[in-house]
């Protein structure tokens, strides 16, 4: 194990909560996805683990109810009981970033209830998987007051888990998430690669998973192809 990974380790395990931050190298990459095959690879390893999630945009309406839709996926997938209430703090409807959602629908975020909501979640739970919002740079309030996600990392306290495709263009998206996380002091864990395949060239694909490493001397923990239902790993 080399340095960062041990570092890592021990803050996690010094850390007041035990859990992962799982953010992304952009929207859409798979954050949600692979939370909850990481929620539910936990759970079947007799950890009790549970999930939060700050502020969701995008909220769908089902049956005149708005539903957070990363949560209720996770809760699904991962066999949760939590209410959406406890699983996610701030609900927007518009599919835009929070700070945008925040300005037109009102309810900004507030670091106090966020800190309230996630110990309430690491009270119940003994693992927490905290999903992000975006990529790393996602503004969550803009106004008076300015939040970014990485206060809300800094926040939580957990080490991050950085989800990233190989495609093309990984490499740059990976490695500059990655640079961003550390000039802000944030403790990484190691990136797990989302669509692995997907291009068809393994050939590019290794190599950038290769470079990945490389370039930023973290583990790759997993590898998980289109449609997996399973990690694919033991719980690290
Ligand atoms: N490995 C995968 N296999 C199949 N579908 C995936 C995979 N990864 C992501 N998706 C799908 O792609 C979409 C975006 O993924 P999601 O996890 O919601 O991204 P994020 O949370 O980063 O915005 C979702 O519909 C999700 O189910
Ligand atoms: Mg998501």
């Amino acid at each position: 194990m080399c340095q960062k990974n041990l570092s890592s380790l021990v803050s996690n395990l010094l850390s007041k909560h035990k859990g992962y931050f799982v953010t992304a190298t952009g929207t859409d990459v798979g954050k949600t996805f692979i939370t909850a095959l990481l929620v539910k690879k936990w759970r079947d390893s007799g950890i009790d683990a549970g999930y939060y999630k700050a502020a969701l945009s995008g909220a769908e309406l089902r049956d005149g109810k708005w539903i957070a839709g990363d949560a209720d996926y996770v809760k699904r997938i991962a066999g949760l009981a939590d209410t959406q209430e406890q699983l996610v703090s701030y609900v927007y409807k518009e599919a835009v970033s929070p700070h945008l959602a925040a300005q037109k629908e009102g309810c900004p975020v507030e670091l106090s209830k966020v800190q309230a909501d996630f110990n309430a979640a690491c009270s119940r739970h003994e693992f927490i998987f905290a999903e992000g919002s975006g990529g790393i740079i996602c503004p969550i309030r803009y106004d008076h007051h300015k939040i970014f996600l990485v206060d809300i990392m800094k926040e939580l306290g957990l080490p991050l888990l950085i989800v990233t495709t190989a495609a093309l263009g990984s490499i740059n998206a990976c490695v500059l998430t990655i640079e961003y996380a550390r000039s802000r002091g944030l403790d990484i864990r190691g990136i797990i690669v989302n669509r692995y395949g997907c291009s068809g060239n393994f050939e590019m694909e290794d190599d950038n998973i290769r470079m990945m490493q490389d370039l930023t001397g973290l583990e790759i923990l997993a590898k998980v192809k289109e449609g997996d239902k399973d990690l694919g790993v033991d719980t690290f």
